[in-house]
Parts: C-alpha cells; sequence; structure tokens
C-alpha cells in the first residue's frame, strides 16, 4: 500500500501559521459553491464518520431537511471517552483551525447558523485551546457575524465550545444534546432521529472531531483524491491511536486499511521484548477483541473488522502482550462500562452490574465454568435490548473476550491463578439483584 507523508508543519494551531499555509481558503471556495454541491462532494468522497459507527458522512448530512421554520445546528462531538481513544485532543491541540472551518463548511452545507464543539469534561487542556484558536477565529472574521464581509457570502455561523462534566455517556448523540440543553445526560429513544428533532427539538447533525476536520482538505484536493487514499469503501487517512505493549505508542495519520500487524511492527515499533501478542481490542475498548494468533491479513477499515468479527471503531487500537492476564483486562472493561452506565434501560443497567459481579467470582477463585457461558448469555441479553449502545458497547467485549480466550478464562475455573480482588463488590445501582437470582 503507498504511504503517504504528510509534511509536519511546525505550529500550525497558530492561526497565522494556518492561514499561511491555505487556511480558511476551502471555506471561501465552499461558500461560493450550492449547498447540494458540496452535500454531493462529501457524499462522492466516501468519508464515514471516525466516531465509531463509520457511517457516511455526507449521506448523514443529505437527511437534514431543506425546508423548516426551524433553526439547524450542528454538533461536533469532541467527548472521546472511550478507553483507548485520543485522537480527537490531537485535532484540538494541533491542529484546530481545520476543525474551525470544517464546521464552517459543514454549518453551511446543511444551513446551521450554530455549531457546539462538546469537549470532554476532563480535557480542560484541550477546552482552553480550542477556546483560544476559536476567539482567534473571530478576532479575524472567520466565524460569527463578520464572516460575510471576511467571506463575502451570505451565510454565518456562530460556534461554541460546549464542556462536558465527565460521563462517558455523554458521547452518546442524544446525550450530548440533553447535556448540551442543560438536561441530565440521558439518551433519548430513537426514533425521532436528530435530523428531524434534535437540540431543543430542531433538526442537528452531529458528527465527530476528525470527521468534519476531513471536510476543508476534501473541498480543497477533490473527492476523487480523497477517495483513491486507502481502502476504497472507507477511504481517507485515519488517526490511529495505538497503545499498550508497543514499543512506540501513540497516534498516527496514515491511509485506512492499513495491515494490524503493520501498524503494531512497523509504525509502533513492534512489542517490548518481542513477546508474542495475546489479544488487540481494534477500535476502542468497546470492540470485540482479536486473538494475536489471528491478525493475519485484517486491515483498518470497517469491512476488513467486520469479516474478523470485529470493527473499526475510533481505530484506538489497544495491544496487549503474551503475558496480559485478560480477565484482569475485561473485569476492568466491564467495572468502567457498569459504572458509565445511566441506568435508564433495565437490561444495561442491571446486566452490566451482573457481568462485574460474575467477573468479580472468577477473578477470586469462585467461578465454574458455567459463569463463562452465563457471562455470555447476559451479554446476549444486554446486546440490542437497550435505548443506545453503550448496552452493546458493555456486551460485546464480554461475549467476545469469553468465546475467543475460553482457555484463559477456564484457568481460573480451575485454579490455576487466582486474581487479588481489593474492591468488595459494590451493589449494583437501582435494585441490587442477589448473585444467586442471576442463575434461574
Ligand atoms: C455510549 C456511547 C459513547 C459515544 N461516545 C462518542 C464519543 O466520545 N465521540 C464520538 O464522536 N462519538 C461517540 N459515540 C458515537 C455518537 O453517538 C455518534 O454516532 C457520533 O458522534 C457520530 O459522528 P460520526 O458520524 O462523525 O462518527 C458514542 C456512542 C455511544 C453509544
Ligand atoms: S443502554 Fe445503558 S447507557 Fe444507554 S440508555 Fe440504556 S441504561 Fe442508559
Amino acid at each position: 500500500m503507498e504511504k503517504i507523508v504528510l509534511p509536519e508543519i511546525k505550529d500550525l494551531h497558530l492561526i497565522e501559521v494556518y492561514e499561511n499555509n491555505g487556511g480558511y481558503s476551502a471555506a471561501k471556495k465552499a461558500f461560493a459553491r450550492s449547498t447540494d454541491d458540496i452535500i454531493d462532494e462529501v457524499k462522492k468522497s466516501g468519508l464515514r464518520g471516525r466516531g465509531g459507527a463509520a457511517f457516511l458522512a455526507g449521506l448523514k448530512w443529505s437527511f437534514m431537511p431543506k425546508t423548516t421554520n426551524k433553526p439547524k445546528y450542528l454538533c461536533i462531538n469532541g467527548d472521546e471517552s472511550e478507553p483507548g481513544s485520543f485522537k480527537d485532543r490531537q485535532i484540538f491541540e494541533y491542529n484546530p483551525h481545520q476543525l474551525i472551518e470544517g464546521i464552517l463548511i459543514a454549518s453551511y452545507a446543511i444551513g446551521a447558523n450554530t455549531a457546539y464543539i462538546y469537549i470532554r469534561g476532563e480535557y480542560h487542556k484541550w477546552v482552553k485551546m480550542m477556546q483560544k484558536a476559536l476567539d482567534d477565529a473571530y478576532a479575524k472574521g472567520y466565524v460569527g457575524d463578520a464572516m460575510k464581509a471576511t467571506f463575502g457570502t451570505d451565510f454565518s455561523c456562530n460556534i461554541y465550545v460546549h464542556k462536558g462534566a465527565g460521563a462517558y455517556i455523554c458521547g452518546e448523540e442524544s446525550s450530548l444534546m440533553n447535556s448540551i440543553e442543560g438536561h441530565r445526560g440521558y439518551p433519548r429513544v430513537k426514533p425521532p432521529f436528530p435530523a428531524q428533532n434534535g437540540l431543543w427539538g430542531c433538526p442537528t447533525t452531529i458528527n465527530n472531531v476528525e470527521t468534519i476536520t476531513n471536510v476543508p482538505w476534501i473541498i480543497n484536493n477533490g473527492w476523487q483524491k480523497f477517495a483513491s487514499i486507502g481502502a476504497e469503501k472507507h477511504p481517507g487517512t485515519i488517526l490511529y491511536g495505538i497503545s499498550g505493549h508497543v514499543n512506540k505508542p501513540g497516534v498516527y495519520e496514515l491511509p485506512s486499511g492499513m495491515l494490524l500487524t503493520e501498524l503494531i511492527y512497523e509504525v509502533a515499533g513492534g512489542v517490548p521484548g518481542d513477546k508474542k501478542i495475546k489479544c488487540v481490542i481494534p477500535g476502542g475498548s468497546s470492540m470485540p477483541p482479536l486473538r494475536g494468533d489471528q491478525l493475519e491479513g485484517i486491515r483498518m477499515d470497517a469491512e476488513s473488522l467486520k469479516a474478523a468479527g470485529s470493527a473499526i471503531g475510533t481505530a484506538g487500537i489497544m495491544v496487549m502482550d503474551e503475558d496480559t492476564d485478560l480477565l484482569k483486562v475485561l473485569l476492568r472493561i466491564a467495572k468502567f462500562y457498569h459504572h458509565e452506565s445511566c441506568g435508564q434501560c433495565t437490561p444495561c443497567r442491571e446486566g452490566t452490574g451482573w457481568l462485574e459481579k460474575i467477573l468479580k467470582r472468577l477473578a477470586s477463585g469462585k467461578g465454574t465454568s458455567s459463569d463463562l457461558d452465563l457471562l455470555i448469555t447476559v451479554a446476549n441479553n444486554i446486546e440490542g435490548n437497550t435505548i443506545c449502545a453503550l448496552g452493546d458497547a458493555a456486551a460485546w467485549p464480554v461475549k467476545f473476550m469469553v468465546a475467543r480466550f475460553r482457555d484463559e478464562f477456564e484457568k481460573y475455573v480451575n485454579k490455576e491463578i487466582q486474581l487479588p480482588v481489593k474492591n468488595k463488590v459494590h451493589a449494583m445501582r437501582g435494585t441490587a439483584v442477589p448473585l444467586a437470582d442471576i442463575k434461574h
């Protein structure tokens, strides 16, 4: 596969440097074209969402109603709370103006005069950096009313940075909107979908930070060029976040569809001590884990990962070497989703607690082989039966980790290993269910 080496531009986060490198010229070009034309360009580029579901960005924009007497909104999702994902913050830090320019173009295309950049509560540093970039863009007349004169257009857009309060669930698009509205971050039942009934009941589009940051490049270079990069059905570059047992962890911008093994061994420098890989989670902690001995030929794009029994998610690749205790890993993941469940629906509220409890029982050496089946049953009963996809996010790692690494988990059943469980099993939120009841 052809490798693209992107020039590293020093201080690109500064507005003058961004301007000197062609910054805000894509917005000017876009405003001179029709909104349908821009949507069409993004559709043809094949740009897919980088926030988890890999949905086609142009198609999503086309769902926005053309005629409505309500205001329309754009929300940029920078909640980035999925364990293993740390790429959007690179954009806030190193390339915030390309995000702002992307927001202007996307807002124009969908007819939104207001956009929000929702940033995760813990990202204090990046909230400040993004706000500084936005202030500079306002001062230069690229955002707000002044942009009409700057770009010679009738269109204007105000952009606001909205800081979350540190809840993973607020990354789910409908609870993100509730959070912006000042309500508790509860996901909404869909339909209606945001394009019909979003922020304050008005048509709204929600896109990930990285998705929107691709847009100025597409306008400047044309859809054909974007579509020619990387995997045919999932084109463009991707910010791969590689962490865990690799020599050079980090975020790497490279074409989509890279071989997972190439990313781990060549880009991220391989595994410390040349140890074997036991497990890889390819797209953030909620994606189905892959066995280390079955990575050959798997590429980092939506189609290839689906065929391999996983998904691209946020392209946050977590590498675990042969010495990793997978029960420890899974218990940590299960605890996270249990803690982050908003509690609205029973399968997720109760099921995530049961998963954690059963895993703790296995870790303490009191588990049985049937507990392994029980984990899969509970996960199956959560999956697809909840208001939002946090239920699936909690179910998948458990279901697939246990099924794909059963041998590892049997070691606990056979008392070959026992984890020191430091924390007592906490009572679950809502109605506490006695463990004995789960078995019936
Ligand atoms: C529990 C949960 C958490 C999510 N967290 C994020 C997040 O932090 N950032 C993000 O972009 N998408 C997140 N998503 C996906 C969003 O709901 C939405 O699909 C995405 O922002 C759409 O952007 P895209 O089409 O550009 O990928 C999350 C989904 C769920 C169910
Ligand atoms: S699936 Fe979980 S997080 Fe999502 S609405 Fe239901 S209880 Fe809340």
